[in-house]
């Protein structure tokens, strides 16, 4: 099948590598000429495991086609995904005006009928009002042309997103046409071969289905991590508790990892979003209110773990921070919790030698060259001369570290760990004072 992509980032990129790669052919259209440009010589502006080799093998194939022309796009697909961004606006709701874009151009060059696929994350009520624009459109052209908007979410997770694309759980499909419903069956058709992963439903509950997935997501992180902040109150470790509640089918292990607080493009800005949808229909929300007012305050766990070791004499120490990016296998930093800790310590006079196997480039790209930033080739170099040790992404290069090492590196022997990736008892034992996520015994070691 010809199918068009508008927007190349993480989602339109990934999903068009996919679908060329079991034999669609894919038309990728982005306003950013540098990156189209660089995808044309083989440079992938994203660091997904896979990705590289995908994008430059189809291409090579000539099922990948990058292009910085609407008309060419337009024309191209009868399939036409908008995949671009939906950042929150001032007061929180999603922002539509790159979607509504989208929108406007292939109402303005189509000159056959399209089907017009929303991939964006987009509130309840968007495929009407995108409809309703290329209607407008339409008629001041004064051409008639059927055309049909459906909802399409998509469910990846950056590190895993080829993966997750390739082996779907689900495909969600929001149209109330058959004939929709037919081309998209016909298209994911190789993504659903050992069982029907497809589920077509009404639009508006595909375009909610996209939204309380992440907000239930969120909302077990923001449990755990408000169960951890308790656990340290009461001398308990939660990392004992999440196996014991873990264990229970009901509740499950994934995403109940207690942390420094989740970040990324899509949860702190979706649950906002889904909160002001809310109170647009007025209802209050308090769930997810508390959600997203828990992971604030979970981002400044570290720092305030900082702050209980050292008092306000921070001036001039200098800390080895492991992981920029939000998470790990992504080189990501929208909304990490690396950047609340980066800022506060820079606020308070500390000089930061951070490492992260991914996301130095994009560190580099977002604050420059600045005196307290040193970005280090390894995790090794990170420790030299440095007085602390902070681990805010759980990279799986940072899992088996020489503690012997770290402590003879670290002036002042002194672990604060935001992914509770080590065993405290292991790293006292060494020398060295251990600060994790709601263990219990780290507050008395503080105290
Ligand atoms: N990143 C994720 O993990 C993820 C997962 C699921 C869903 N989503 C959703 O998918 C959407 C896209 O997210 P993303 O992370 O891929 O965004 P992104 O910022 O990485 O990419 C968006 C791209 O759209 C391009 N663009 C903007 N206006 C355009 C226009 N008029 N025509 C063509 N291209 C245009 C930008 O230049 C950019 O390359 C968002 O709604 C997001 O919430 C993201």
């Amino acid at each position: 099948m010809k199918v068009t992509v508008f927007g190349i980032g993480y989602v339109g990129l990934v999903q068009a590598a996919v679908l060329a790669d079991v034999g669609h052919h894919v038309c990728c259209v982005d306003v950013d000429e540098k990156k189209i440009e660089n995808l044309k010589n083989g440079q992938i502006p994203i660091y997904e495991p896979g990705l590289t080799d995908m994008v430059i093998k189809n291409y090579e194939k000539g099922r990948l086609l990058f292009t910085t022309d609407a008309a060419e796009g337009v024309a191209y697909g009868r399939l036409q995904f908008i995949a671009v961004g939906t950042p929150p606006d001032e007061d929180g709701s999603a922002d539509l005006q790159y979607v509504l874009a989208v929108a406007g151009r292939i109402a303005g060059l189509m000159e056959e009928p399209k089907v017009i696929i929303d991939k964006s994350t987009v509130p309840v009520g968007t495929a009407d009002k995108v409809s309703a624009h290329i209607q407008g459109i339409l008629s001041e052209r004064g051409v008639d042309l059927e055309f049909h908007v459906a909802s399409n979410p998509e469910f990846l997770k950056e590190g895993s997103a080829l993966d997750d694309c390739m082996r779907p759980e689900r495909i969600v499909v929001g149209t109330d046409s058959a004939e929709v419903e037919g081309v998209m069956r016909e298209l994911y058709e190789p993504f659903s071969r050992n069982h029907d992963k497809i589920m077509v439903m009404d639009v508006r509950s595909a375009e909610f289905t996209k939204y309380a997935a992440n907000c239930m997501l969120a909302t077990k992180i923001s449990f755990m991590n408000e169960m951890s902040n308790l656990a340290e109150k009461l001398g308990v470790d939660i990392e004992q508790v999440r196996k014991g509640i873990g264990s229970d089918s009901r509740i499950g292990y994934h995403f109940i990892y207690p942390g420094c607080g989740y970040g990324g493009s899509c949860f702190p800005k979706d649950v906002q979003a889904l909160e002001r949808s809310a109170s647009e229909v007025g209802y209050e929300a308090k769930i997810l209110r508390a959600v997203e007012a828990v992971n604030y305050r979970q981002k400044e766990v570290l720092f305030s773990h900082i702050c209980r070791h050292y008092g306000t004499a921070l001036s001039g120490k200098t800390f080895a921070l492991w992981g920029l990016a939000f998470k790990p296998n992504t080189d990501d930093m929208r909304e990490a919790s690396s950047r609340v800790l980066l800022e506060a310590l820079w606020q308070a006079g500390a000089i930061v030698q951070a490492y992260d196997p991914e996301a130095m480039n994009e560190a580099q790209r977002i604050y420059g060259t600045r005196s307290d930033l040193r970005l280090m080739g390894t995790k090794e170099a990170a420790l030299q001369g440095a007085d602390a040790l902070v681990i805010v992404t759980e990279w799986k290069s940072f899992r088996v570290p020489d503690f012997e090492q770290i402590g003879i590196e670290l002036k002042d022997k002194v672990i604060f760990d935001g992914r509770n990736l080590y065993d405290p008892a292991r790293v006292e034992a060494l020398g060295l004072a251990y600060y994790g996520i709601g263990r219990g015994r780290s507050i008395i070691a503080g105290e």
